[in-house]
């Protein structure tokens, strides 16, 4: 079914392809074509602004393929909506497309029967230089702060439209980053004020895919600085992967990966199948909520959040995403067929990962004594990662109220910390004590937050760290291979 559907599209890419050229008499003419396209040049004179747009890919790893997939396939929409490339910014690890896992060498997909995302991607800034601070310096447009990488930024002028999108793990407060430290809510809603006092932009929409990604707007985002954000989880809960080894709809069986995810497959596959001038953000974002929530039964979904300015969401995503003249005829929203997804837990998709590769090594006992040595070690220290945050609790509220002091949630509209400095100096503590947090461990950023809030100094921290950690050797996990996460 999803594969006659697949060699439909390459039926029609290829009668697009040919058509248009026998016509123009062999000179290549297709829709792109100033004739076709002058009623979205007047629209764009309306408009008078520039669309510019900053795509983030915040992991590396195979098992993350499925993030880098995402930003890869945004900015092919992007690209066919006439974005130009010079005002759309990458940040994306590129370790994927040639990976050795990579069962399609130079390719990237991010959906079981799509085609290559990779083509064409500008690989603005890769590798070492996906950084929370150039990303901050990019939305900025400061050249001079930034490191290494194409030194392109957004150099927005006051009736410019800007789209941030943002795809990886995240926990309480914080976004992922291939490279150290995380990215922690408060300074990128303080990029954010900045950008605004400069009055570079007229609007700006942000989609961010992450675990907790509310937590990085509940309670910091300010109505008034023109910006909408949707993200694809409320403050405490989990977001998903999907297309995944084993589940329904699964990735070709040669991938041991998950493509995509789900919030972020959910925008852009509507994007795709509408006509984004007659599309409103708001539609997207009701059709983006309905599937993310996996269609209100959240048992395995979460909840689409918004915060910001909520006027913007009546505008039409086109002054975003541009428009691609292919879409003219598709309707402006249509009520999608009810399809189930299958989804994994973000922070289970690498095991899961791991353990198809473990599979799939056939007969070499060396590798697969080694990868079972990554995987054990993986999950011990989760297990130590959890259970030294516990005995923290423990030891700094004593064992009646620990686990409630460090679980408890703030009121909606709260933010998760009030001083995120001392955010910062306790995860570098538990780090120097207790080895590196990783990906997974993100999500223990509300425990730290609310040792912070209780009033805890550094040096209970400090004492509570070495109670529950001293004397480890740490090797694979310690911040001093890894970096500081703060
Ligand atoms: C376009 O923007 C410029 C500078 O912001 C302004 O001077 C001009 O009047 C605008 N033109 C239209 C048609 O709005
Ligand atoms: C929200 O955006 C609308 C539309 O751009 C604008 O008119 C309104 O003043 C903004 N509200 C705030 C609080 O800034």
């Amino acid at each position: 079914m999803a594969f006659s559907r697949f060699a439909i599209r390459v039926i029609l890419v290829l009668l697009v392809a040919s058509v248009p050229l026998k016509a123009a008499g062999g000179r290549r003419r297709n829709p792109w074509d100033p004739i076709i396209r002058w009623p979205l040049d007047r629209r764009e004179k309306e408009e008078n602004g520039t669309r510019w747009a900053v795509l983030v890919a915040g992991s590396n790893g195979f098992g993350n393929y499925r993030h880098q997939a995402d930003v890869c396939h945004a900015y092919q929409i992007l690209k066919k909506g006439g974005v130009k490339d010079e005002n759309i910014v990458v940040f994306m690890y590129d370790d994927i497309a040639m990976n050795d896992l990579n069962p399609r060498k130079g390719v990237i997909i991010n959906h079981p029967a799509g085609g290559d995302v990779y083509a064409g991607v500008p690989k603005d800034y890769t590798g070492e230089q996906v950084t929370a601070e150039n990303f901050f310096a990019v939305i900025l447009g400061d050249k001079s702060a930034v490191k290494g990488g194409s030194g392109k930024v957004i150099d927005s002028k006051p009736n410019d439209r800007i789209f941030i999108y943002y795809s990886d793990h995240g926990g309480p407060g914080v976004l992922g980053m291939p490279n150290m430290p995380y990215l922690y809510a408060k300074d990128f809603i303080d990029v954010l004020k900045k950008k605004h006092a400069s009055g570079t932009y007229k609007e700006m929409v942000i989609y961010v895919e992450a675990c907790e990604s509310g937590s990085v707007f509940e309670g910091l985002m300010p109505e008034d600085l023109n910006i909408y954000v949707t993200t694809a989880s409320n403050a405490e809960e989990s977001s998903w992967g999907t297309y995944c080894p084993g589940m329904d709809p699964p990735p070709p069986p040669e991938y041991i990966t998950c493509l995509g995810d789900l919030y972020s497959v959910a925008w852009m596959e509507d994007s795709e199948s509408h006509n984004l001038q007659k599309e409103t953000i708001e539609q997207q974002y009701q059709q983006v909520k309905d599937r993310t929530s996996n269609y209100n039964t959240y048992n395995a979904g979460s909840h689409v959040m918004e915060y910001g300015n909520k006027s913007i969401k009546s505008e039409k995503l086109y002054l975003y995403q541009g428009f691609d003249p292919a879409t003219e005829n598709l309707p402006p929203n249509r009520i999608n067929g009810k399809d189930h997804m299958d989804v994994v837990n973000q922070r289970d998709a690498d095991l899961l990962f791991l353990w198809e590769r473990y599979k799939k090594l056939e007969n070499s006992a060396e590798k697969k004594s080694e990868l079972l040595k990554l995987i054990t070690d993986t999950i011990l220290h989760r297990k130590h990662l959890d259970g030294s945050v516990d005995i923290i609790g423990l030891v700094l509220f004593g064992p009646e109220k620990g686990p409630s002091v460090l679980k408890s949630v703030r009121g909606h509209g709260l933010p998760l910390a009030d001083d995120w400095d001392c955010l910062k100096s306790m995860v570098r503590l538990f780090e120097a004590h207790c080895g590196s947090l990783t990906q997974y461990g993100m999500k223990h950023m509300r425990a730290f937050a609310n040792i912070c809030n209780s009033g805890v100094s550094l040096d209970e921290m400090e004492e509570a760290c070495m109670a529950a950690c001293g004397g480890r050797d740490y090797a694979r996990w310690s911040p001093l291979n890894r970096g500081y996460s703060a």
